[in-house]
């Protein structure tokens, strides 16, 4: 786990790039967090950092409310990497000199490398000149004191930089070595962790997990653990692993609303009872959700309904299963990250996305083994652990199911027509090859009909809207750009053989402004 290992801390100062800096470093095989750029000094230092990078940011060190670091900062003796504005904030704080660059630069650039000792190790020969990204339109214009230029490109004559006595480790790159377009830009980052900060290269999921079995073992010396299980990847991970560490003590949850995908609660109550022998209390519910919801078309009120039942049965079982001191949560790191770039105006949007919340008076004690990892990380957490693919590559799914994916009155039939719908979308998916490749593909019923005609027949029938994104987070996403086949296959499969459905559309909406779900 993070704790029982060294950090690098990536302070965030709005680029779009921060969370792919932290995944850089993560995938070097050493652990990194994400941080505000405003965060107390004291907190900074508290953590114990073994380096710290300063990200790229929109900002210019000249505006009026630029973000900027205490200096004392950049004097504790701690290997500091700064990124674009990273760079540029170093320049100003040290009494430097930043100025607007004659020519923005954006996109690709040819570096000229000047010092292949430390950051550009293994810059030689071949990879002398890589070509890098570049992102900005000020520039240094007269380094702070006690630096000296280690790389240029035709446009900017210091393209990065060094603190030149020995000691004062502090480097700055006016490019993006985190993203994909920059040649060798792992390199230098590893170069960066590994040899200057010196950090080994130990953080692997593994070692992740044996830290995080210990310590939830250490956390519950005693009592019960409770467990509310969705069937999605993140509440099985988090089951599994505490399952290792608490062993019998541990009690899952499933409550099947009856607002599920096709074969879900199956597929879960196998793999938990049989594969891993964890104590699974399984409730079908679907009759007491579908029968509150019954007519019901506010999203909102949907939700609210669906949470406030959700906590009914589960108070229902943990009174029945007598004391239960924890509680084990899929918490992950975006939801839990306070990054500048990551939150934003999304983050109000998402507080009703956990299943209503339990109640205060229950007061249990929260186990959250995942709230350091990344989605993807977490699926190769499930994989480590033997979960099946089936469980370790379900896509996400909301809560509330399917219920926010029929808009209007939520019905038993309509309801059964969804289902299917969304079965097909997700064979068709799956059979082109692209379930792992998107984030989520899904089928919602609208409540509209449209005239059509069938055999000699003219119907008067509903609309099914097929969705499919890519993102990396859920937080922002664009439409799949799937093939033409695909969706013609998906088209004329859900008309033929669901039941009730005429037409089919394809939403072609990112995220912002609109969302993944459409309720
Ligand atoms: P939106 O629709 O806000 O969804 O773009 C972003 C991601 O969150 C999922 N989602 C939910 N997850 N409870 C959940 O556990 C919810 O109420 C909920 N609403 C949306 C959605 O599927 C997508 O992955």
């Amino acid at each position: 786990m993070g704790s029982a290992h060294e950090r690098i801390l990536v302070l965030d100062f709005g680029s779009q790039y921060t969370q792919l800096i932290a995944r850089r470093i993560r995938e070097a095989h050493v652990y990194s967090e994400i941080l505000p750029y405003n965060v107390p000094l004291a907190r900074i230092l508290e953590r114990r950092p073994a380096g710290l990078i300063f990200s790229g940011g929109p900002a210019s060190v000249y505006d009026r409310k630029a973000p900027s670091i205490p200096a004392p900062l950049l004097e504790a003796g701690i290997p500091i990497l700064g990124i674009c504005y990273g760079m540029q904030l170093v320049t100003q704080v040290l009494g430097g000199k930043v100025a607007r660059a004659a020519h923005r630069e954006y996109g690709p650039a040819t570096l000229l490398v000047d010092d292949v000792t430390d950051l550009f190790k293994g810059l030689e020969g071949e990879r002398a000149r890589p070509t890098v990204w570049m992102s900005h339109g000020d520039r240094i214009e007269e380094m702070p004191p006690g630096f000296r230029s280690i790389a240029r490109t035709s446009n900017t004559p210091v393209a990065a930089m060094k603190a030149t006595s020995p000691g004062r480790r502090i480097y700055c790159l006016q490019f993006h070595p985190e993203v994909a377009h920059t040649e060798s830009g792992v390199t230098i980052l590893k170069n960066f962790v590994h040899n200057i900060c010196g950090l080994k290269p130990d953080w692997t999921m593994r070692s992740f997990m044996t830290d995080a079995i210990a310590a939830i073992r250490d956390q519950v010396r005693a009592g019960q653990v409770f467990c509310a299980l969705s069937g999605g990847v993140d509440s099985s991970v988090a089951a599994v692993l505490a399952h290792r560490a608490v062993g019998d003590r541990l009690t899952c949850l499933f409550v099947d609303h009856g607002l599920l995908r096709e074969g879900e609660p199956q597929v879960v109550r196998e793999t938990f009872a049989k594969h891993f022998k964890i104590k699974l209390k399984f409730i079908n519910a679907s009759a007491r959700f579908v029968k509150a919801l019954d007519g019901v078309s506010n999203p909102e009120r949907k939700r609210k309904i669906i949470g406030r039942l959700f906590i009914k049965e589960f108070e229902a079982f943990a009174r029945k299963a007598g004391k239960a001191d924890w509680l084990v949560q899929g918490t992950l790191y975006p939801d839990v990250i306070e990054s500048v770039s990551f939150k934003g105006p999304s983050a109000t949007i998402k507080t009703h996305h956990n299943v209503g919340g339990l109640p205060a008076r229950m007061r249990f004690k929260l186990i959250e083994p995942l709230r350091e990892l990344f989605k993807d990380e977490v699926r190769e957490l499930g994989k480590e652990l033997g979960l099946p693919d089936e469980v370790v590559w379900r896509q996400p799914f909301p809560g509330p199911g399917l219920a926010i994916r029929i808009l209007g009155p939520v019905t038993k039939e309509r309801l059964a027509t969804v289902r299917a719908a969304d079965a097909i979308v997700e064979q068709e998916i799956r059979k082109a090859g692209y379930y792992q490749k998107v984030w989520q593909a899904f089928a919602v019923l609208l409540p509209v009909r449209t005239v059509g005609v069938m055999g000699d027949e003219r119907t008067y029938d509903n609309v099914v809207a097929v969705r499919a994104v890519t993102s990396v987070d859920g937080m922002t996403a664009d439409w799949a750009r799937l093939p033409s086949e695909v969706l013609a296959s998906i088209s004329t499969r859900i008309i033929n053989e669901v039941k009730g459905v005429n037409r089919v559309v394809f939403d072609i909406s990112s995220k912002p402004p609109s969302t993944i779900e459409w309720e």
